[in-house]
């Protein structure tokens, strides 16, 4: 298995159509679609554009639809809920259609929307992930990250780091790193696995989260590695699902 890891959406060659992605956005939106999912949402459908969402959530029921979103870390104005995984609990999600759009991931979903196969993950379904790479067998696969408005993050390559970790430590098969930049999410996930949480802090997302107030929930959450078993995984365009 060949991989490759980009930092941001626009980092992917242009005219590149991966056949398996995997999205990651460690703070926080991959984090709070694996948990919604695991806490009973029928879908999380995601959107760069929140006009396109304001539409699209209209042709869903009313009693059967959350929106979620966020810009800059806040809270969109009119929305049900922002972007944190502690809030979607199977008591507001259960049986309901999310329609999420965050300042970057789903920039990145975007990006890889017309993967033949793509995942989201975190932290906290990083083994589920990997456990359904090695079974899937993909000769390639792109890890995205979602950095912060075009730029690096340091969460996200811990994940895609973390990700290659498991894989080597768990394949059979050759597992072939393709770019420098996974080469350099490996070692940072050398540096910081026994303290992810430290690490997440000390990002700059974490840190506008940390400005914005107490986000302490949000970092347990997000910094928990393989506790959900959930594989977010696209079968509609944009719609994602837990198999
Ligand atoms: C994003 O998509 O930029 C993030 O998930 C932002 C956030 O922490 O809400």
């Amino acid at each position: 298995m060949d991989l490759s890891y980009f930092h941001v959406a626009g980092d992917v060659p242009h005219g590149m159509k991966p056949n398996t992605s995997v999205v990651i956005d460690v703070l926080r939106a991959t984090t709070t679609i694996a948990c919604a999912l695991n806490n009973g949402a029928e879908a999380v459908q995601t959107f760069a554009d929140i006009n396109e969402l304001e539409k699209q959530s209209l042709k869903w029921p009313s009693s059967q639809r959350l929106l979620l979103g966020e810009r800059g870390g806040k809270k969109l104005d009119g929305f049900d809920l922002g972007n944190s995984p502690i809030d979607v609990t199977p008591n507001l999600v259960k049986g309901k259609r999310l329609f999420m759009s965050t300042t970057n991931g789903t920039r990145s979903l975007e990006r890889v929307f017309e993967s033949n196969s793509l995942f989201t993950m975190s932290l906290i379904n990083r083994r589920a992930v990997g456990l359904k790479l090695l079974l899937n067998k993909p000769a390639n696969v792109l890890l995205l990250g979602s950095g912060w408005e075009g730029a690096y993050s340091l969460e996200d390559s811990l994940a895609a780091g973390s990700l290659v970790a498991f894989l080597l430590e768990n394949s059979s098969e050759k597992i072939r790193i393709v770019n420098d930049e996974l080469s350099a999410a490996l070692a940072l996930w050398s540096y910081w696995k026994e303290n992810i949480e430290g690490c997440l802090r000390k990002s700059t997302h974490g840190q506008r989260l940390e400005r914005l107030g107490n986000h302490d929930d949000d970092f347990l959450c997000c910094s928990q590695l393989d506790k959900i078993n959930i594989v977010p995984t696209q079968r509609e365009k944009g719609v994602l699902f837990s198999p």
